[in-house]
């Protein structure tokens, strides 16, 4: 795939600080469009170190207050298996970073149930909550308005790692699945939910993810293959990933 392949639209910005800053603007323009025409919008927050630059913008910038986060319905992911006032909870950074200086309806934030002894069927209890909100769209998977992602060093998104059977899940939504290399379980969504959203936000930054993204817009099909990244194609909706100077170091960007 050259990036006249990638099934979406890549932006580079110099800094990670002006590649959030992009994003930032991208998910106010998309939840105030979606919440004038529909009345409301549904977004899935991204965990992991990346979005806290993206997050601390909504908390202590102008921008958000133009958003009408009072109608904005949060969910997440992917989320690790520790309480939700754990530090390495995703629902707490989010928290923390953004849930907390934003006026969102707290009714409205749904956090993974990632925290209890059943996880298998906390999953399918958060798939359940995801198809009695959200409308479906063709395949009847529920289509998010927005689901934000980030991407690691080795080519995981949410909680899709390499060499897992997550990554060719057809029928469930949401999985809780054990990831060898971490030694935890994690409960994430599955490509047919993140594929069928309106749109994709991607944000990778830090020189740690250029070898995979060079992978993953160069032309060795089966070094991409082996990202579960690569599989993020939305199936009718729109994927935006947006990188910094140094994400994009490696990879041959041109047309
Ligand atoms: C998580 C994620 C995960 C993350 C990548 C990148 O819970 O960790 O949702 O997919 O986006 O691991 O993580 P960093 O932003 O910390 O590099």
């Amino acid at each position: 795939m050259s990036k006249a392949q990638f099934p979406g639209r890549i932006v580079v910005e110099s800094t990670a600080r002006k590649a959030a800053a992009f994003v930032a603007d991208l998910v106010r323009s998309i939840i105030c469009q979606v919440v004038g025409d529909s009345g409301s919008c549904s977004v899935a927050l991204v965990g992991g170190t990346t979005p806290h630059a993206l997050y601390q913008q909504f908390a202590r910038s102008a921008v958000s207050d133009a958003v009408p986060w009072h109608e904005t319905d949060i969910y997440f992911g992917d989320e690790r298996d520790v309480s939700h006032d754990h530090v390495d909870s995703n629902f707490h950074m989010a928290q923390r970073t953004l849930l907390d200086h934003i006026p969102v309806n707290p009714a409205r934030v749904h956090p993974m149930p990632a925290d209890c002894g059943d996880l298998e069927r906390a999953a399918a209890r958060y798939e359940q909550l995801i198809r009695g909100n959200i409308p479906v769209g063709g395949g009847d998977i529920p289509r998010f308005d927005l689901i934000l992602l980030g991407m690691g060093g080795d080519g995981h998104t949410a909680s899709l790692f390499p060499f897992t059977d997550a990554l060719d899940e057809t029928e469930r939504l949401v999985v809780s699945h054990f990831i060898p290399v971490l030694g935890r379980e994690r409960m994430t969504f599955t490509f047919p939910l993140i594929n069928a959203a309106r749109n994709i936000l991607l944000l990778v930054t830090g020189e740690d993810k250029a070898e995979a993204i060079a992978a993953l817009v160069g032309d060795d099909e089966k070094a991409r293959g082996k990202l579960p990244v690569s599989r993020v194609r939305p199936a009718d909706g729109r994927l935006v990933m947006a990188l910094d100077a140094a994400a994009a170091r490696l990879a041959n960007l041109r047309a």
